[in-house]
């Protein structure tokens, strides 16, 4: 990690109130978009969004999940994330402090999503990251009876499918540290799970799809 977890967190506070104006890229909206189009929860299952920020993914999967839960580590970005639901009269989303590999919350996930923040960590801290997640109580479904590891992890992100290029957008090497698309494939089928879908939406955008691979078969 280049900064700090408090560094990124007082970062993004001071930037949270214009935040959302200046998300006006093409690849942002694209990657945004697929996120949540790849999440594509049921209405009982319950997502876990991290590094929510002002809660685009969290907001919109609150339409079609059960329970959406956002965490993020700036105080900053979660007021503007709350704000909004309440201006919507969204009520099945709950915003509050949690880091990648702490995200405070013990209630099960059916699905994970992240969108844009995972490339603040170090490469060993992200796959320390997808272990948490991986680790986390899936909940139980009629076909499955154990509850380990959501059934779906989905990671929208600055990541590298070629060379990285500091000249290029969605990279700044000050406070950016985004792995290579294979090496974040490597993390999420170490940590058991089978990567279906890579999405390129730029040279240093993508969106990585995972699904949870449970002993006799792929959960479907
Ligand atoms: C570029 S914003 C993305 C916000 C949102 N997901 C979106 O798509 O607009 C990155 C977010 O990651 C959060 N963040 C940075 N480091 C974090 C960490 N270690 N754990 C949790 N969130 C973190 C920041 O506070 C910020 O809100």
């Amino acid at each position: 990690m280049k900064k700090t977890i408090a560094d990124h967190a007082a970062r993004f506070s001071e930037a949270a109130a214009d935040y959302d104006d200046e998300q006006n890229s093409e690849e942002y909206e694209a990657c945004a978009g697929l996120v949540i189009r790849r999440a594509g929860p049921a209405g009982s299952d319950t997502v876990l969004d991290l590094g929510t920020g002002t809660g685009a993914i969290a907001l919109a999967l609150a339409d079609e999940a059960g329970q959406v839960v956002g965490r993020d580590v700036s105080e900053g970005m979660l007021e503007q994330a709350r704000g909004k639901a309440a201006d919507r009269g969204t009520e099945n989303v709950e915003f509050g402090y949690g880091e990648f590999r702490d995200p405070g919350y013990d209630g099960d996930a059916q699905i994970v999503t992240s969108n844009f923040a995972l490339h603040h960590l170090a490469d060993e801290e992200k796959r320390e990251a997808i272990e948490t997640w991986a680790g986390l109580d899936g909940g139980t479904t009629p076909s499955r009876s154990d509850s380990v590891g959501p059934r779906r992890i989905v990671l929208g992100d600055v990541m590298f499918f070629g060379e990285p290029d500091p000249e290029e957008p969605f990279y700044s090497p000050e406070v950016d540290d985004p792995a290579t698309v294979g090496t974040l494939v490597d993390y999420f089928t170490d940590a058991g799970y089978a990567v279906t879908q890579v999405d390129r939406v730029h040279d240093q955008v993508g969106v990585i799809t995972a699904e949870r691979v449970v002993s006799g078969g792929r959960e479907s």
